[in-house]
């Protein structure tokens, strides 16, 4: 039988309590292919037991997979054995350049029945191709006369033609299957060496892409149009961090952040793409089986299409969409989401 290796990061705070609906999702929706799943222990919980975060021979072990699923890193914020975000850059970002995840693609879509928090919605259904292994994230900064008063903290952002050509092609690439509509989101009025490269190689792809309609928004705009009219959207590209934000608040508007899933892609194939949700490990409601799993489970959906399982995808989506159409405001513990979607999807391959 066809095998699906999978590694799994479940990782801290709610990233188990999602992660294992995500499982059980995977299982019931793939057909004919044993799911051989490999979890490791990584996070926060496991540096404090272990003075562990990611040692070159896991990541090396982590590379023989065919995908990754990750639950969430980062422990309580307030241990100052955690300070510096040494959990979020030494595993989940160690990870995203080792494995050279430049695609980080982050779809929104709002369920016609779905609560948003804007008063007229629209209709919302964009992707952000947010670039991952380059800008602010590369941790090319420093600090002179540290804590003193005259104290200089640099961050460099680091972009390159290349980094930033093969991003810009695989959104346009994306747009054309979409609705042709692509924004680039920068802030090339004031940083100009990085946005100007920036709007360079987009006009320069844009002419082998004639039929997508490309235009460009400042990111401060960008953030009001997401709210105003976020169905001016379809194709949003953009560096590391204005993606990270923007993301955030494209889950929010699209249904709330326990529905928004991603996926960090080496579209290559070279190495293992791994896929999680766009939320973090969420201290202020871990443990108390309150998580809403939905984003895990369609990162378990992106995962199973972009690992050439689009019929095991598809029925996880199809779940996920008749739970929401079904749902009424009662609010459900974790696992009871979870049932809900794999008894839809049971219920699915059976009826096949
Ligand atoms: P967060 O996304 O964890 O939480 C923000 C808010 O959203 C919280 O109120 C939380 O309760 C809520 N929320 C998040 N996921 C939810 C879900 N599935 N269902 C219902 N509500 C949900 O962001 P944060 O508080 O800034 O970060 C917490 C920790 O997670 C930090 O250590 C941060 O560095 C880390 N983090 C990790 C990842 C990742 O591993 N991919 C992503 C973001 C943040
Ligand atoms: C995300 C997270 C990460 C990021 C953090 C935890 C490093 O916020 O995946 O959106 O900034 O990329
Ligand atoms: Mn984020």
């Amino acid at each position: 039988m066809q095998q699906l290796r999978l590694a799994v990061i479940a990782g801290d705070g709610i990233g188990p309590e999602v992660t294992l609906e995500a499982r059980r999702a995977m299982r019931a929706a793939l057909d004919g292919v044993e799911l051989v799943e490999t979890e490791y222990a990584l996070g926060a919980a496991h540096y404090l037991e272990t003075g562990e975060i990611l040692d070159d021979a896991t990541l090396e072990q982590l590379r023989h997979h065919d995908a990754i699923l990750l639950g969430a890193v980062g422990g309580d914020p307030a241990d100052a054995r955690l300070a510096g975000g040494i959990i979020e850059r030494g595993l989940l970002l160690r990870l995203r350049f080792a494995f050279d995840h430049h695609v980080n693609l982050r779809p929104t879509r709002l369920h016609p029945k779905l609560a948003s928090p804007l008063r007229d919605p629209g209709d919302i259904d964009f992707v952000v191709v947010r670039e991952g292994t380059e800008g602010p994230y590369v941790g090319n900064g420093g600090s002179l006369r540290t804590g003193t008063p005259h104290e200089i903290a640099n961050e460099t952002s680091v972009n390159t033609a290349f980094g930033v050509e093969r991003v810009v092609r695989f959104a346009f690439e994306l747009a054309e299957q979409r609705d042709r509509r692509l924004t680039l989101v920068h802030k090339k009025n004031v940083l100009v060496h990085a946005g100007g490269l920036w709007q360079r190689i987009v006009d320069a792809v844009a002419a082998e892409h004639p039929d997508v309609a490309v235009d460009y928004l400042h990111v401060d705009a960008a953030t009001i149009f997401l709210v105003d009219r976020p169905s001016r959207f379809d194709v949003i590209v953009t560096d590391n961090l204005f993606g990270d934000i923007l993301t955030d608040l494209a889950g929010a508007v699209g249904g709330g952040i326990g529905m928004a899933a991603s996926g960090n892609l080496n579209p290559s194939g070279e190495f293992p793409s791994m896929f999680e949700p766009v939320h973090g490990s969420a201290p202020d409601i871990a443990g108390r089986a309150i998580a809403d799993p939905t984003a895990a489970i369609l990162s378990a959906a992106l995962l199973l299409e972009h690992s050439g399982h689009p019929d095991a995808g598809r029925r996880i989506r199809d779940a996920v969409d008749a739970d929401v159409d079904a749902r009424g405001g009662a609010s459900r513990a974790t696992h009871e989401v979870g049932d809900a979607i794999v008894d839809r999807i049971r219920t699915s391959k059976e009826q096949a």
